[in-house]
């Protein structure tokens, strides 16, 4: 048996291959386009493992995507290719448009006439996973209860626009065509090769450097932080055993405001990595310019999935934030690997304007 995953060379679906592979025996078939986010050094330890096929290419090409399942019959597709970065979609959207939404739909397109040829028990139990963001929902108020599943979609950024419309499409596929589809709507992640562009990879990373941690406007902002490993779990327990056509929200309980969030990130430094000088890393904090239609507030709602599925995370925010900070202490390489110079164009772009100070 094998499953197909895409984008697994990114944040979440590396993870999410090296958990499985660490647990099953059943294979993986990883399509990942490399873009910058995508990193082969993440996979270095299932170089030689024959569960692990990797196939450089996009979603949206629809001959590959065909004659990789033509070759590999997989009982499964894991859609966790996208472009994830709001700062880089508000800059350019383009990217965005053609992944998230073109390229799913390609997908779609391939995996239905796939499915519709199947047979038996084999086309009863294909599966067609879309892993999803809460931005599709917007912006939360401080009172409002967190984000159910039948929240209305309200997105307000072309990321979370472009991942509502993939969601709309895996939503009508099932629909009108009866592609057995399941969808999760995720809070922010956090964890192991986390790519150093996004709040708590890049505090760590510029903390280590000398380099100003760049809050965005008052930092009050709320994300509700779920640890990667728990998502990759969640994921694994709907694909065996969610309903088909429902959509799962998938949470960490752990709303906290981004201020709060690179305090604690300081503050595991300081105990396990004090800087020479004996000074703490949070005078490095630095307030920069907000951006531009910042959601205020997610928070997610997993009572579904727990009540369904007996799914809940197995990590706490201080647990969890512990084993990132000492993962990120543990592998400078990778760190440095990941900063290629497409890396530094990007952090120059995105903050040299508003904060002199970063390097
Ligand atoms: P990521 O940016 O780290 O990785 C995305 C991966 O997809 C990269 O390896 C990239 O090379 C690949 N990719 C991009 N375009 C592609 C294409 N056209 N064809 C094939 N591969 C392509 O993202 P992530 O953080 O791992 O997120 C994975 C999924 O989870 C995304 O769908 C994202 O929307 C969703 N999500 C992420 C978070 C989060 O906190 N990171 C939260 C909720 C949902
Ligand atoms: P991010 O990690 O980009 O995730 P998302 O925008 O998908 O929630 O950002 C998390 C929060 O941290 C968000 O409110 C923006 C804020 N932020 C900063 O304050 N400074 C930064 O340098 C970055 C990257 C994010």
């Amino acid at each position: 048996m094998t499953i197909l995953i895409t984008g697994g060379a990114g944040f979440i679906g590396s993870n999410f291959a090296l958990d499985w592979l660490a647990q099953s025996d059943e294979s993986i078939v990883n399509l990942d386009k490399l873009t910058y986010a995508g990193n082969l050094e993440t996979l270095a330890g299932l170089r030689g493992d024959a569960r692990h096929t990797f196939v450089k290419g996009d979603i949206g090409d629809a001959e590959l995507v065909k004659s990789v399942l033509a070759k590999h019959q997989p009982r499964a597709i894991v859609n966790f290719a996208a472009e994830s970065h709001v700062d880089r979609s508000i800059h350019s959207p383009e990217d965005f448009i053609q992944t998230n939404i073109v390229g799913t739909f390609r997908l779609l397109e391939v995996a239905r006439a796939f499915w519709s040829h199947l047979e038996g028990n084999v086309k009863k139990g294909f599966r067609f996973l879309h892993v999803s963001t809460d931005e599709v929902y917007g912006s939360l108020t401080a009172g409002e209860p967190a984000f159910g599943e039948t929240h209305r979609y309200e997105p307000n950024s072309p990321y979370s626009a472009s991942k509502a419309a993939s969601d709309h499409l895996v939503r009508a596929y099932h629909h009108t065509y009866g592609l057995p589809v399941l969808t999760t709507n995720c809070s922010n992640n956090y964890g192991p090769y986390h790519f150093p562009e996004k709040l708590i990879p890049l505090m760590i990373v510029n903390a280590l450097a000398g380099k100003s941690l760049p809050v965005y406007g008052d930092g009050l902002q709320v994300r509700d932080w779920l640890y990667v490993k728990d998502h990759c779990s969640a994921i694994r327990r709907v694909l065996e055993a969610g309903r088909v056509g429902e959509v799962y929200n998938v949470g960490g309980w752990n709303e906290k405001p981004n201020i709060e969030i690179v305090h604690t990130v300081c503050a595991l430094l300081d105990e396990l990595r004090p800087k020479a000088d004996g000074k703490p890393y949070k005078e490095q904090i630095t307030t920069v310019k907000d951006r531009p239609g910042h959601d205020r507030r997610y928070a997610i709602d997993a009572s579904k999935l727990e009540s369904e599925l007996g799914w809940r995370p197995a990590e706490t925010f201080e647990s969890g934030i512990r084993k990132t900070v000492k993962w990120y202490l543990a592998n400078p390489d990778w760190v440095a690997n990941v900063q290629s110079g497409a890396y530094r164009d990007w952090v120059s772009r995105q903050y040299d304007l508003v904060d002199a100070t970063q390097g």
